[in-house]
Parts: C-alpha cells; sequence; structure tokens
C-alpha cells in the first residue's frame, strides 16, 4: 500500500496549472499503485505561522520538557512533521513566483525542518532523515526555464532537489508545465506537461 501526499501552493485556485498538474501526477501514481491511500493539503488554505523566535527556540528544547504553552507552539510543525514521515510518495505542487517557490510552501519547508527529527549531523556533515521517499515536484512557471535564456534564472527545481536531498528526499522528479505565458510555446505547455509525466 502506497501512501500519497500532495500538497498544493497556487494562489490560483482552480485555474492553477501546478494544481492541475499535481493532480494528473497523482492519477498516474494511483494507476500504478491501486492499493493507495491519498492525503492533500492545500498550503494556502491554512494560515502557516512563518518560524518566529520562540518557535525556533523550542525547536531545540527535548520533547519530554516541553511546557503545554511550548508544545502548542510548535503543533503545526510536529503535524507536518509526522504527515510527511508517514508518507511514501509525495507530491509538491510549486508554482513559480517571482523567480521562487510561494511563501505557503516556503513555510511548510520552515516546518518539515527539525533537527534530530527530519536531519541530523553525523561524523561526514549533515544525515537527512527523511529517507525511502519518492516525490514529484509539479512545477509551473509563465516561462521557460528548463532551457535556453531563462535557464540561469531556474531556481525552483535546484532548490527542492538540494534541500529536500538534504533531508534524505533524494528521489526527486521534476515535470514542468511552463512557457505558460510564451506565445508560441504556451499553446503547446499543457500537453507537454502532461506527455512528460513518468511514474517509477
Ligand atoms: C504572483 C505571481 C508571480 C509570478 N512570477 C513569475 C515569475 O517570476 N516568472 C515566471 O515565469 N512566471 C511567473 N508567474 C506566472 C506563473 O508562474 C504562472 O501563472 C503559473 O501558472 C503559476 O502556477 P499556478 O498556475 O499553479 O498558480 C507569476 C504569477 C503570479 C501570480
Amino acid at each position: 500500500m502506497k501512501r500519497i501526499l500532495h500538497l498544493k501552493s497556487s494562489l490560483q485556485g482552480k485555474g492553477s496549472y501546478s494544481i492541475k498538474l499535481g493532480n494528473a501526477i497523482v492519477e498516474r501514481i494511483q494507476e500504478k499503485y491501486p492499493d493507495n491511500t491519498l492525503e492533500e493539503l492545500n498550503l494556502v488554505d491554512i494560515e502557516i505561522p512563518h518560524l518566529n523566535p520562540d518557535v525556533l527556540r523550542t525547536f531545540f528544547i527535548p520533547g519530554d520538557q516541553l511546557t503545554v504553552a511550548e508544545k502548542e507552539s510548535i503543533r503545526f510543525s510536529d503535524e507536518v512533521v509526522k504527515q510527511l514521515l508517514a508518507a511514501d510518495i509525495i507530491v509538491i505542487g510549486a508554482p513559480l513566483y517571482n523567480f521562487t517557490i510561494p511563501t505557503s510552501l516556503k513555510a511548510w519547508i520552515d516546518h518539515i525542518t527539525r533537527a534530530g527529527i527530519t536531519f541530523g549531523y553525523g561524523e561526514n556533515g549533515p544525515v537527512g532523515m527523511v529517507t525511502g521517499k519518492k516525490v514529484y515536484v509539479a512545477m509551473s512557471s509563465g516561462g521557460v526555464f528548463s532551457e535556453g535564456p531563462g535557464k540561469v534564472n531556474d531556481f525552483v527545481a535546484p532548490y527542492l532537489k538540494a534541500f529536500l536531498g538534504f533531508l534524505g528526499m533524494t528521489d526527486l522528479t521534476v515535470f514542468r508545465a511552463e512557457g505558460l505565458k510564451v506565445p508560441g510555446v504556451k499553446e503547446y505547455a499543457w500537453e507537454r506537461a502532461v506527455e512528460s509525466i513518468e511514474i517509477n
């Protein structure tokens, strides 16, 4: 049985390409693994707190020494970490906003990054502890960033690959609906994105 977690972070609701692409990826995963469960987390539907000094300090207090108030302050983080660790396959909708990922997705990343829980430090440096996962990223962008002149500004895919890899999620594949605002490309962008989906 595969547990699928689908994260959404678009502000564009029904018109969102990263959500549509994420859904298409989920469908293909479900075809491959008929025995599955699907959990969806729309990050823009919830008020994700930014990290603040108190929360950061609390992250480093051993669990058995936390006060009730401290426990409450990291409840969201604890919940998303638990949800992530329980998943086998994670589909991350990553729309490109202002050259990077949406702030809600960055906030989620800040909350799943917990020393001693999702990463640690070994003799040879950092060790990711979120292992054995398959991650698919559903990217969508107005411009083209996988090749051509836009490639120098391709920050999202390398960032997600590097950072989620740091946490142990090294098996990551990016599918892109790109050029959605580029005449001559936008007409085929969606079709190309869907055709590129390969579940391995
Ligand atoms: C606030 C905002 C910022 C954007 N910034 C960029 C950008 O920097 N580069 C780009 O190529 N497209 C940009 N776009 C276009 C989006 O990448 C495009 O609309 C894409 O479909 C977003 O994914 P979504 O449909 O899932 O929301 C931006 C769109 C919005 C709404």
